[in-house]
């Protein structure tokens, strides 16, 4: 059977969409067909039906209600799809045939613009991503904000660092080469370094993949004849120029309006930004713990740009101080502080009205919203003008436009309260318009008209229930009921009957009724109108528009910097181009938060400078170990944002990168063991820390067994503090561990220091101090921490009886003597003791069978699968095999 001409309009359309979801309108709804209908149904939970006949098969079909379209593309926008909008472009009353159609609007997870599928307060990135001669090139843009970027990647380490600023930003929608594309691993590492679902396009044939091409590309987009303007030249942006242009070329396909509000693109220079790796940035915990103490922003645009912030500290001193300054003009001014709070608090989301506004699809609330922006800033400008006269703020703030004209100009235009839709009137003020008014005129007039015509012909027949009526199907009407119908007047003429009532017209009521359909049509038509011009000439604004914004968005920032401190009373630190990290009294901003400012022992730091670079700190479970090394990392991550630190005094040299390892985390999901994911980051330090790097190290090793664990952390250690043949000489290095036996390093290498926690042996117990001293620690603790998490008395009794014997045992299985051996540490080693690291003619112990069963025991254990109960029963059995043993060996 042949298709139906509706089926082949659409067969036509899909073509041009071959990898979105078509939504085709119909009626009342928006269908999908065909393979779209499956998904669509199986994602949105929407019944899937059949309709017609396609060369004998039923087309599949499932179908959404016109007016709840937004909510079902949200949630498969936010699933990864892309989605084409097709709309009827003509009226079908007026359709010779069938009804044009066409595509209005497509909508991927990139290009979103709607504030109901954007979390205000993130980036929203379209991203490219380009690759030639060892060079990795990133493009990223936010059409919602116009942020637009590009950066490049070069060196041993260029796709990792790739990644690592990919992982940064987490688009939710990337272009690649083709190249890339077929890259075996590349879309998975993409993947993985992502937190959030990607979704991924390949170029298209027609996309330039030449610099001198993309750069024309560019320059005709940009209506400029040079890129220098923006400080991109071959030298800094060959290769991510290539991704730039296809971003671009993507959006001039999609966007069905003009991407012209991109106005403007940025190289990032990476070596203005301390680099932060994915890993490193989530066992900081940047987002949302650390983001969540030091938010006081009061407008969107402020908290993303903290977010973008924090992800991304300078490494620029004169660009640390400026932020610096002004946060210090804020934190003096008390008063300034509150009275700018407020302000802000009543600016809206201007880069992202002033987006729709280009793009078309902003509504009358948008523009009542900026409206209100204008006048709050100009409040703004005020306050900081009298408050803060001859200051960097003022001078900072000065720059920004005055906008009363615009705000003037929208407030005669639009109403104070107006609808959403820009297409059913009642937006335009009376006055700003004659023709307008005028026709409002006829539609009121009319409307006293039709009141009179009521009274008259009530009247007229006498009939004291006769009402004049309207309804969308028939118009204007004089309706009566049945038991009046007797007395009605002769020029009635039927139009409708009713079970209780008839409908009648007069040709006087037929003539009036079509001057006011045309009034109300012609009102709507000519509001609309009214209504785009006003925003074209909002949007010829738009660069000084979006200059106050990101002015605003910076105070805001700069405010709850300020804000933060006070609150928290922090310090602003010293940034110097040195090599020292020393901080006073400092404290961990998040955990300090979670104990309610009350409690947390702070610690000083002495790192570089002059005093040894690599810390070595020990010291029991639960002593504070993590906590504070951590607490350096963030401390001198916040100081290079220019924010303020929780010290009493700090002086920071300026770190490229912080590198942390930290905790064994598993990362099962990527398919990796937690031993392999521990060495990985860690061969990631070693190959690209740099002397003025930041290390952080927690417990490396110990996802392996003691002996591999405590030699591979040896080794680090050892690697580091001999320079790592210079390319990381004299990086600044923390490192946590529960191995007592690396303490010995400071007898071979001067560079080092011997750390541990206080602990103190209280009446009840072990009390911890969460002090950090000079020295090693002097024992673990451990079992005293399972008792406080409550094992067992037994277990704890026993694993103690244990321990104890272990101890006695010292004398031959002394790990520590057997290092300084191995490791040819400068020391007096008895030849006679067993090497367990490589003994030369050592005959190792003969183990009791008893031994051997419960080592057997323990190796049919699956953990993966058993309860804690049985975790117990088997600790029983074991330890009843071993009892008769005498562990101490002797
Ligand atoms: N300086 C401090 N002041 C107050 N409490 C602290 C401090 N440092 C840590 N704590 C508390 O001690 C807890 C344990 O700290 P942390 O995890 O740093 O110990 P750890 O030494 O790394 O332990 P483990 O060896 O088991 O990894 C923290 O959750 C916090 O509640
Ligand atoms: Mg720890």
């Amino acid at each position: 059977m042949a298709k139906t001409p509706m089926m082949e309009q659409y067969d036509q359309i899909k073509s041009r969409y071959p990898d979105m979801l078509l939504f085709f309108r119909v009626g009342d709804f928006y269908e999908t067909f065909y393979e779209d209908a499956k998904t669509a149904s199986a994602e949105l939970n929407i019944v899937l039906t059949a309709r017609g006949r396609d060369d004998g098969d039923a087309i599949p079909l499932a179908g959404v209600p016109y007016h709840s379209i937004e909510n079902y593309i949200s949630r498969l926008v936010r699933r990864g799809y892309k989605i084409a909008i097709c709309d009827q472009v003509e009226d079908p009353r007026e359709a010779k045939g069938i009804v044009r159609r066409d595509v209005t609007r497509v909508i991927t997870p990139g290009t979103l613009t709607e504030s109901n599928y954007l979390d205000e307060t993130s980036n929203n990135y379209l991203a490219a991503i380009y690759y030639e001669k060892g060079i990795f090139g990133l493009g990223y843009v936010d059409i919602s904000t116009t942020d637009f970027f590009v950066s490049e990647f070069g060196g041993d380490s260029a796709l990792r660092q790739m990644l690592d600023e990919f992982g940064r930003i987490s688009p939710p929608e990337v272009l690649i080469s083709k190249e890339l594309f077929s890259t075996p691993g590349f879309v998975l590492d993409l993947k993985r370094c992502s937190s959030r679902p990607l979704t991924i396009n390949r170029f298209e044939d027609d996309y330039p993949l030449d610099y001198r091409e993309s750069a024309a590309f560019l320059n005709s987009h940009f209506g400029t004849a040079t890129l220098e303007g923006f400080g991109l030249n071959e030298a800094n942006s060959k290769v991510s120029l290539v991704a730039a242009c296809a971003i671009i070329k993507y959006l001039y396909e999609t966007q069905k309006s003009s991407v012209g509000h991109i106005k403007r693109i940025n190289v990032r220079m990476e070596s203005n930004f301390m680099h932060l790796d994915v890993q490193s940035r989530s066992s900081l915990d940047i987002i949302p713990s650390l983001y969540g103490v030091l938010n006081f922003t009061k407008t969107t645009m402020g908290a993303r740009l903290l977010k973008t912030w924090l992800e991304s500290p300078l490494c620029d001193i004169a660009a640390i101080e400026w932020r610096q300054g002004l946060a210090g003009e804020f934190l003096s001014g008390l008063n300034l502080r509150r009275r700018c709070a407020e302000i802000l608090g009543g600016i809206y989301d201007m880069e992202r009205i002033m987006s729709r506004i280009a793009l078309k699809n902003c509504n009358p609330r948008d523009i009542i919203a900026l409206k209100k922006s204008f006048d709050e800033i100009k409040k703004l400008s005020g306050l900081i003008a009298s408050a803060a006269a001859g200051s960097g703020l003022c001078e900072f703030f000065g720059k920004v436009d005055d906008f009363t004209a615009l705000s003037e100009l929208i407030g005669r235009a639009v109403k104070d309260d107006p609808p959403l839709s820009v297409r059913d009137g009642g937006i335009i003020k009376e006055g700003y318009d004659a023709e307008l008014d005028d026709v409002n005129k006829i539609a009121h007039n009319s409307k006293e008209w039709l009141l009179n015509l009521e009274q008259n012909e009530q009247k007229r027949s006498g009939i004291k229930s006769l009402k004049i009526k309207y309804n969308r199907v028939f118009g204007y009407y004089i309706e009566i009921t049945k038991a009046n119908l007797g007395s009605i007047p002769e020029n009635y003429i039927r139009k409708q009957t009713l079970a209780n009532a008839e409908r009648f017209y007069t040709p006087e009521l037929k003539e009036m009724e079509s001057q006011i359909l045309n009034a109300d049509e012609r009102q709507k038509k000519l509001e609309y109108e009214l209504f785009m011009k006003l925003v074209e000439e909002i949007a010829a604004h738009s660069e000084s528009i979006y200059h106050a914004a990101r002015a605003i968005a910076v105070t805001d920032v700069l405010a709850s910097f300020a804000e933060a401190a006070a609150k928290y009373d922090y310090v602003k630190p010293e940034i110097t181009c040195g090599d020292e990290i020393e901080i006073l009294e400092g404290r961990h901003p998040v955990v300090e938060n979670r104990m309610n400012y009350m409690g947390f022992i702070n610690n000083d730091t002495l790192i570089g400078g002059g005093h040894s670079h690599v810390q070595i700190l020990t010291g029991p479970n639960m002593a504070g170990k993590s906590t504070y090394i951590r607490q350096v990392a963030l401390i001198t991550l916040m100081a290079q944002t220019g924010s303020y630190v929780p010290a009493k005094k700090a002086k920071i040299g300026l770190c490229d990168r912080i590198f942390t390892r930290i905790g064994a985390s598993d990362n099962l999901a990527a398919g990796q063991s937690t031993f392999m994911v521990e060495m990985i980051e860690t061969a990631n330090i070693l190959n690209n820390a740099t002397p003025k790097s930041l290390i952080i190290l927690d417990e490396v090793g110990r996802g392996t067994s003691t002996y591999d664990g405590l030699a591979i952390a040896y080794a680090v250690i050892e690697f580091i503090l001999s320079g790592g043949g210079n390319l990381l000489d004299g990086a600044r290095t923390l490192f946590a561990t529960h191995y007592h036996e690396l303490t010995v390093l400071d007898k071979t290498f001067s560079k080092v220091q011997n750390l541990n926690v206080a602990v103190a042996d209280g009446e009840s117990g072990v009390v911890f101090l969460h002090k950090i001293l000079p020295g090693p620690a002097g024992r673990s603790y451990g079992i005293h921490v399972a008792k406080i998490a409550g094992l067992p008395e037994q277990v704890v009794g026993r694993a103690a009886d244990i321990l104890k014997s272990l101890e006695e045992s010292d004398e031959k299985t002394n790990i520590t003597r057997l290092l300084k051996k191995a490791t040819g540490a400068r020391h007096k080693v008895d030849e006679n003791q067993l090497d367990l690291f490589e003994a030369p003619g050592a005959k190792p112990p003969a183990i009791p069978e008893e031994v051997k069963a419960a080592i057997e025991k323990i190796k049919s254990i699956n953990i993966n699968a058993i309860t804690p109960l049985e975790a117990l029963n088997y600790l029983s059995q074991i330890v009843s095999l071993i009892s008769p043993v005498q562990i101490s060996g002797k």
